[in-house]
């Protein structure tokens, strides 16, 4: 169990740890690769680790991913068709569960099996293996639908899939089974989601396009976005650069927002539009957050974020702003507890398929602490009373979840006991003491 108290302003500046998202996806590219490419920056944290372990599994060489993982990092390739037979353990990585298996599948004459921990076994892979076997993959899973995932290389062809749900993952994965497929692959997004693997792929060489086809999206209304990828012989990766991810910034941007008297810059944080729903949902709400010195580097939008604590407002969430800030919903609810007047997050069902089903976990960690949160099958109501009393939270093994009640702590009025506070290693093993840091101790 771990405490933390009402606290003081949070003052001063940090760069939070690299981007996961676009640290799995560096490590599968230059997988993909033939040469070394090295990494800059990749996230050393527990889901990610888990991607370079299976990456060397498949044959890659990691130079500089031993026990004390170097900043900098150099992957030396197996090719686009050079996969190796194995077992996986995705550890609690689903992203690595849902990517990975678009880069084998198409792999002829080899087999893999992709596992997990507990967590891992209840998140859903039928959303990439439904569309995986009609491009003629060859599949199993649990109850055909859960890990333990079999994959036994098969030749594909390419496929037009309108994907139901925006997924980032279910895209990425057809992305990399299209480059083996015969034929190009379309993937239509309902609304777009984040766009790290076009990004990373158009600049290893392949040959990826993007089409905005309407604006405001959601289930009834036109696509959103069609992202299509041609087939490639081999990939060249360029260096990549990672930058910190605004998904662990988020959480001392809510803090910030929430103590009095707070002011904090978070630097170097990745600002990719299809990432920062956050920061649009944040400043409807009325937050003062600032984004500061906006450059490229290595083909993603890096920026400084100043955040100052002041009052906030209601807001509706929904649409295709869900996918643009999924991870960061569970803050949302937390800054609603604060807000003056009633929060209304929808279309969100997917926040039941993530680490924990997060429309019940903040409803139930947000109610203990004296929130006032009622859960709906795709989201929750929240009724601000500008302050939260505080208690004790479960995290359910949530990294999300733990870093949450983290926060609730420090802006409430009686201080969170985080029952199973070692979950934040998934993403962000520094995250106490970095909080520390902020708050100057
Ligand atoms: C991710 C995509 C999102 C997100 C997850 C990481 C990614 O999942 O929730 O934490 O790296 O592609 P979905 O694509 O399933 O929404």
């Amino acid at each position: 169990m771990t405490r933390f108290d009402p606290s003081g302003p949070l003052r001063g500046s940090l760069r939070p740890p690299s981007d996961k998202s676009i640290s799995h996806r560096a490590a599968l590219i230059a997988a993909m690769g033939e040469g070394g490419t090295m990494i800059e920056g990749y996230l050393d944290a527990a889901d990610t680790r888990s991607t370079l372990a299976a990456v060397e599994a498949l044959g890659a060489r990691v130079e500089g991913g031993d026990d004390s993982l170097s900043s900098q990092l150099r992957v030396h390739g197996v090719g686009l068709r050079g996969a190796e037979s194995a077992d996986i353990d995705v550890g609690n990585a689903g992203t690595l569960l849902r990517l990975l298996p678009g880069w084998l599948a198409g792999q002829e004459g080899e087999d893999w099996v992709l596992d997990g921990d507990e967590s891992i076994r209840r998140r859903p892979v039928d959303r990439i293996a439904a569309p995986l076997r009609q491009m003629g993959a060859r599949l199993k899973c649990r109850e055909d639908r859960l890990p333990p995932l079999r994959i036994e290389g098969e030749p594909l062809c390419g496929l037009t899939y309108e994907m139901p749900i925006a997924s980032a993952q279910v895209k990425s994965c057809l992305l990399f089974a299209g480059l083996l497929a015969e034929g190009e692959t379309r993937v239509v997004e309902p609304a777009p989601s984040r766009d790290h693997t076009e990004r990373m792929l158009a600049a290893a060489g392949a040959a990826i396009e993007s089409v905005d086809v309407g604006d405001a999206v959601g289930p009834e209304t036109s696509p959103g976005r069609v992202v299509t990828v041609q087939p490639a012989e081999r990939l060249e990766p360029e260096p990549i650069t990672v930058p910190a991810d605004i998904s662990s910034a988020a959480f001392f941007i809510v803090a910030a927002l929430l103590v009095p008297g707070s002011e904090v810059v978070l630097e170097e944080v990745g600002v990719n539009p299809t990432r920062t729903g956050l920061l649009a949902i944040l400043a409807r709400m009325g937050a003062a957050v600032e984004v500061e010195d906006e450059r490229g580097v290595g083909g993603e939008p890096v920026a400084s974020l100043r955040v100052r604590s002041g009052p906030l407002c209601a807001t509706e969430v929904g649409g295709a702003e869900i996918p643009l800030a999924i991870d960061e919903l569970p803050l949302v609810a937390l800054a609603a507890c604060f807000a003056e007047g009633t929060t209304v997050v929808r279309d969100a069902e997917e926040l039941r398929r993530k680490e924990s089903d997060r429309i019940e976990t903040v409803t139930a960690a947000l109610r203990a602490l004296g929130g006032e949160v009622e859960p709906t099958p795709d989201g929750m109501v929240i009724e601000g009373s500008g302050a939260l009393r505080g208690g004790a939270i479960e995290s359910y093994g949530d990294h999300r979840i733990a870093m949450l009640g983290a926060v609730a702590g420090l802006a409430s009025r009686e201080g969170v006991e985080v029952h199973g506070m070692e979950a934040a290693a998934v993403s962000y093993p520094g995250f106490e003491a970095d909080l520390r840091s902020l708050l100057g101790g």
